[in-house]
């Protein structure tokens, strides 16, 4: 039974069709750089929270065939997502569970490690899911937490109206208790969780047209879909007007083009229980 209902559930991306392919772009694109030195051993288990649409559930299983993901998200119908996406590669080692972060159907020094990505940025209270997340890991059990942050993105041709379009996006975003400057707070947040011999690694992603695949995997349908997306909810909320978003979002898109550039910095981090 479906106990927590999405709509219930604020998220400043959503969950339309156009957000899960959104989704699934950015984690294919970033697949070596966000995921290269994460693989874990046979037998261990391993909570992923926030596991969305499974966009990234489907490398974890394929890095590490021999351990076993618990993958839970609040929404149910993006589990249920997820949990396809997982079927339809040749991995069984998933199971899928609804739950909150906040309140967590597990027992306590459960798992032995947990992968999050792109999550703490949409939680009011990111240290308190840090610890959370904690209490479910046995002693000795590691933390892997991967967000991005807006404010690392710069460009060539540089375009106010388009770093204007971006601040709306984080601005929006602060307005429903979310961070999307949160990549740079990573090391903090999980001291303050507690976590043992925290370490944060920035993941620089750089544009160019020699790289069409990052061109249209990042820039074009990762980065400005979801400033796009918001586009309609920041005229509404006054934050910009509608010629001003149209003109930011053709200096975004103007970057992708043949003499464009585009950089972005992702931050992962770990800690130990
Ligand atoms: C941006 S998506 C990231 C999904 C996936 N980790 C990825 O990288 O593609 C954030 C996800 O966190 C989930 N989420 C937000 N708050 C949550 C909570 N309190 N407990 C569990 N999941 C939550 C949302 O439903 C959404 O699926």
């Amino acid at each position: 039974m479906n106990k927590i209902d999405d709509s219930a559930h604020r998220y400043v991306h959503g969950y339309s069709e156009r957000e899960i392919e959104r989704l699934v772009d950015q984690a294919t694109t970033l697949t070596d750089l966000l995921h290269s030195d994460t693989r874990y051993p046979a037998g261990v288990s391993v909570l992923e929270a926030g596991c969305g649409v499974g966009a990234q559930t489907v490398t974890l299983v394929e890095n590490s065939p021999e351990a076993h993901f618990t993958c839970v998200d609040i929404s149910n119908r993006s589990l249920q997502r997820a949990k396809a996406r997982v079927e339809a590669t040749r991995h069984r080692n998933a199971t899928f569970q609804q739950g909150d972060i906040f309140n967590l159907p597990f027992p306590d020094n459960h798992f032995d490690h947990a992968f999050v990505c792109f999550v703490l940025e949409h939680l009011e209270k990111p240290v308190k899911a840090l610890c959370r997340l904690k209490s479910k890991l046995r002693p000795g059990g590691t933390i892997t937490v991967i967000e991005g942050d807006h404010g690392s993105t710069y460009f060539y041709p540089g375009s106010t109206e388009a770093w204007q379009t971006i601040q709306c996006l984080i601005d929006l975003q602060a307005r429903i208790g979310g961070n999307a400057l949160i990549g740079r707070q990573l090391f903090p947040l999980l001291t303050k969780a507690g976590y043992r011999t925290p370490s944060v690694s920035p993941r620089m992603v750089y544009v160019d047209a020699s790289r069409p695949d990052y061109v249209d995997g990042f820039t074009k349908n990762t980065f400005i879909a979801m400033v796009e997306a918001v586009g309609g909810d920041a005229i509404k909320a006054g934050l910009i007007n509608a010629s001003t978003w149209d003109k930011g979002i053709k200096g975004l898109k103007r970057t992708t083009e043949g003499d464009g550039t585009f950089c972005y910095t992702f931050f992962k981090g770990t800690g130990t229980n």
